[in-house]
């Protein structure tokens, strides 16, 4: 009989790539760049499974094409690049990469966080420049850390990740979540609050929520202002869940005191971006969960939900 086909869409590794090949044939897009999507429509459209990327949108076109599709696995724990519901009404069944990367994730959001508050790429690149004639009572002065008050918006299995790490620096733990997490405020004392009093109260406001319509600009006007004057704002979830004007105008009226930013509205984000000619900013390119361990983990844990469906099984993390 002859095998079904797999879609991936990025070069992935040798053992990847063969634990596909013991229940498929393998067609992969190997550029580091994402496939075009009319290239994307032409080799999906005979594909029984397609390994994903967010780069790639999965979406009722796609579906109608390739009707042959069981399964689209994303390798990325967020989705909000797949039409859920036009999966559902073709049948299609959808995962995503959850655990694997949460502590990877939290690290880089903790990073983020210090890096923000410490005025760590500033002071590179003031050293690089040439600008450091002397120490100085107040040069590069950033916020307090140890024993602040951290606000985590979307408390998942990353958010309670970074708690526990915020628990060590002393931190006093606010979250908003559409549901209490007992656990959680059990193993690092976090206390839920309204959206408004976490802003109100937190030195550092992270946001963590996935994006979905309920959540596209959860961050806009009214909430900056309701942050305090000394805060910084760490975005480690999606671009689209902030209004990036609404931010730019809180950074420049001083409202807000500075951003550590790893997704923007549009990506990759355009140099013209204007926060990215902010001072107090710290942008990275998307890097929440990139570490050689999760990524290879994220990518046999993709391969593995299509292994599983194509053998007519269960898959390991459906959505
Ligand atoms: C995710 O998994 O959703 C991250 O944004 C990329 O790793």
């Amino acid at each position: 009989m002859k095998k079904p086909q797999v879609f991936v869409t990025r070069k992935l590794t040798d053992e990847v790539v063969a634990m596909l090949e013991t229940v498929a044939t393998v067609d992969m897009w190997t550029p580091d760049y994402p496939i075009p999507r009319d290239l994307l429509l032409e080799r999906t459209r005979h594909a029984h499974a397609v390994l994903a990327m967010l780069t790639e949108r999965i979406d009722e076109e796609l579906l109608t094409r390739a009707q042959q599709l069981r399964i689209v696995a994303n390798m990325a724990v967020g989705y909000d690049n797949i039409d859920l519901a036009a999966c559902k009404k073709h049948g299609v069944v959808v995962t995503n990469t959850p655990d694997v990367l949460t502590e990877a994730t939290a690290d880089l959001a903790f990073a983020l966080l210090m890096a923000t508050g410490r005025r760590l790429t500033e002071a590179n690149r003031f050293l690089l420049n040439g600008e450091w004639t002397s120490w100085s009572p107040m040069l590069l002065a950033g916020q307090n850390i140890f024993g602040t008050t951290l606000g985590i918006i979307g408390m998942g299995r990353i958010g309670e990740a970074v708690a526990s790490r915020a628990k060590g620096f002393g931190m006093r733990i606010l979250y908003h979540n559409r549901n209490r997490k007992h656990k959680a405020e059990e193993e690092t004392g976090a206390h839920w609050a309204e959206l408004a009093a976490l802003l109100q109260e937190s030195d550092y406001v992270l946001l963590l929520t996935p994006l979905t319509e309920e959540t596209r600009h959860l961050m806009g006007e009214r909430e900056f202002s309701l942050m305090k004057e000394t805060a910084v704002f760490i975005n480690v979830s999606r671009g689209g869940t902030v209004d990036e004007a609404a931010l730019y105008n809180a950074l420049v009226e001083k409202r807000i005191w500075a951003a550590g930013l790893d997704v923007f509205q549009v990506e990759p984000v355009s140099l013209d971006n204007p926060l990215l000619r902010l001072p107090n900013v710290v942008a990275l390119p998307h890097i929440g969960s990139a570490t050689l361990q999760t990524r290879l983990d994220m990518a046999r844990l993709a391969a593995a939900n299509i292994v599983a469906v194509l053998n007519g099984k269960e898959p390991l993390t459906a959505l």
